[in-house]
């Protein structure tokens, strides 16, 4: 047999938020917090509208919700863990630095709404967690990050390995978090059930 290895892996990593949370997080209150905060936010719909973003982001209008709203500040102090425990899964040396929360966002997507294929720039880890997944809402869709490379080769045989596939689908839960490294291409595809998405993003830096 010959001797195969996988080189220049790309981590990706899932895990009940609640599970590293110092204080656990209730995902009834915080589904209900990410509505009232869209409903109050006449800022961040605007914007949404101006920029035609279906649904509602909190991403260009409210830059604070772990100091305005106590649950949020459970959310950041368990993704705290949660990133911490993920560079170290990749082996980053941090040395004399530390990895921060840069941005913390709520998206809430409704029937038909779609975010396309994205990554996000100067930061290090990103992620989400899911507050709300109605039954047959979109999964979120990773792209192999050499796919611009990839020229002439063939596609890869349907049903393969999941480390060969060149986009690879994955259905989160109520309660997960998901991290990767944010140059990893990544994307909402439609959503086509009636009731809304609802998630909150996030990345963290190096300092
Ligand atoms: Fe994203």
């Amino acid at each position: 047999m010959a001797d195969i290895s996988s080189l220049f892996v790309t981590r990706l990593y899932r895990a009940q938020l609640n599970a590293l949370a110092p204080q656990a997080v209730d995902y009834d209150e915080l589904a209900a917090s990410c509505l009232s905060i869209a409903e109050d936010d006449e800022a961040g719909q605007d914007w949404c509208e101006e920029n035609g973003y279906p649904g509602y982001t909190s991403y260009a209008s409210l830059t604070d919700l772990g100091w305005r709203f106590p649950i949020f500040a459970a959310v950041e102090k368990a993704l705290d863990a949660h990133v911490a425990a993920f560079a170290d899964e990749v082996e980053f040396d941090l040395g004399e630095g530390k990895l921060v929360l840069e941005d913390l966002w709520i998206n809430i997507l409704p029937e038909g709404g779609t975010h396309s294929s994205h990554l996000h720039p100067h930061s290090v880890i990103s992620g989400t967690t899911y507050v709300s997944m109605p039954t047959g809402t979109s999964a979120i869709k990773f792209e192999d990050p050499r796919f611009a490379m990839m020229m002439a080769a063939p596609p890869r045989r349907k049903g393969g390995r999941e480390d060969l596939r060149s986009f690879v689908y994955v259905t989160p839960e109520v309660g997960d978090v998901m991290l990767w490294e944010s140059w990893l291409r990544h994307e909402v595809p439609m959503n086509t059930a009636e009731d809304e998405r609802i998630s909150v993003s996030f990345n963290y830096k190096w300092v």
